[in-house]
């Protein structure tokens, strides 16, 4: 009962805090209701292996895509093929399979409703330099979600990194074309890029 009382602090501790930080959209109440350790053990799997999948997919589709256009062609790949992927993937599954970060390439990624306290959360533990793990929760109106830290890797400073040395300023002023606002730039290898997020139709 205890730790459930810290857990709902907590919660609602975050959720304020994501509303200062983030005007749109309005987030909505993140869930604390209960699930069997078992049930919660199973979506557990479940969205580590739908992510798993999801990553091998992206990263062999990506390396290819480098090897043949470099990486302003990857780029232009990305801009069009990391959504059918996602939404084959999600029909699969019978759920909604994201990726959001707190510092964007694209807007369409931005955390929505129950995403930004999960998202805030990620990022708290980042700074308390503890290992953000991936969690399940279940939302009020009964879904199951799974949220998963995404990390960056030394390829990805290709396009994530810093400009003018990761990222070649031609390459850039491509990826500055398609997104005018990217803000997905600066990152390390090993430092939290942003979440997977999947929510599970009920
Ligand atoms: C060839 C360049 C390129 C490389 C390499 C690359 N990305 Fe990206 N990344 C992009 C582009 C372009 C987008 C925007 C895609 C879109 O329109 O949704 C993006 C978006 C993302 C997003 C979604 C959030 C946002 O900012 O819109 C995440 C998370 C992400 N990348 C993580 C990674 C990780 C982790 C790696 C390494 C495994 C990686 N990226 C490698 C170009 C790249």
């Amino acid at each position: 009962m205890r730790t459930l009382s810290i857990l709902l602090v907590s919660f609602a501790v975050l959720f304020l805090l994501a509303q200062c930080t983030n005007n749109t959209p309005k987030p909505e109440p993140v869930t604390v209701q209960e699930m069997t350790p078992e049930a919660e053990q199973a979506y557990l799997e479940k969205g580590k292996a739908i992510t798993a999948a999801a990553f091998a997919a992206m990263s062999a589709k990506l390396s290819a895509a480098m090897e043949s256009g470099g990486v302003a062609g990857a780029v232009e790949y990305c801009n069009l093929a990391a959504y059918p992927l996602l939404d084959s993937l999600s029909k699969a599954n019978n759920a909604t399979i994201r990726r959001t970060s707190t510092k964007l390439r694209n807007p369409k990624n931005a955390a929505q409703g129950w995403e930004v306290a999960a998202l805030a959360a990620f990022d708290q533990a980042k700074t308390l330099v503890r290992e953000p793990k991936p969690r399940v929760r279940q939302l009020d109106d009964g879904s199951v979600v799974f949220v998963a830290p995404i990390k960056l890797q030394p390829l990805c400073t290709k396009c994530h990194g810093t400009v003018g040395t990761d990222i070649a300023a031609a390459d850039y002023e491509v990826i500055k074309k398609l997104y005018p606002n990217d803000a997905a730039t600066g990152y390390q290898p090993d430092e939290l890029r942003g979440m997977w997020s999947i929510q599970f139709n009920r």
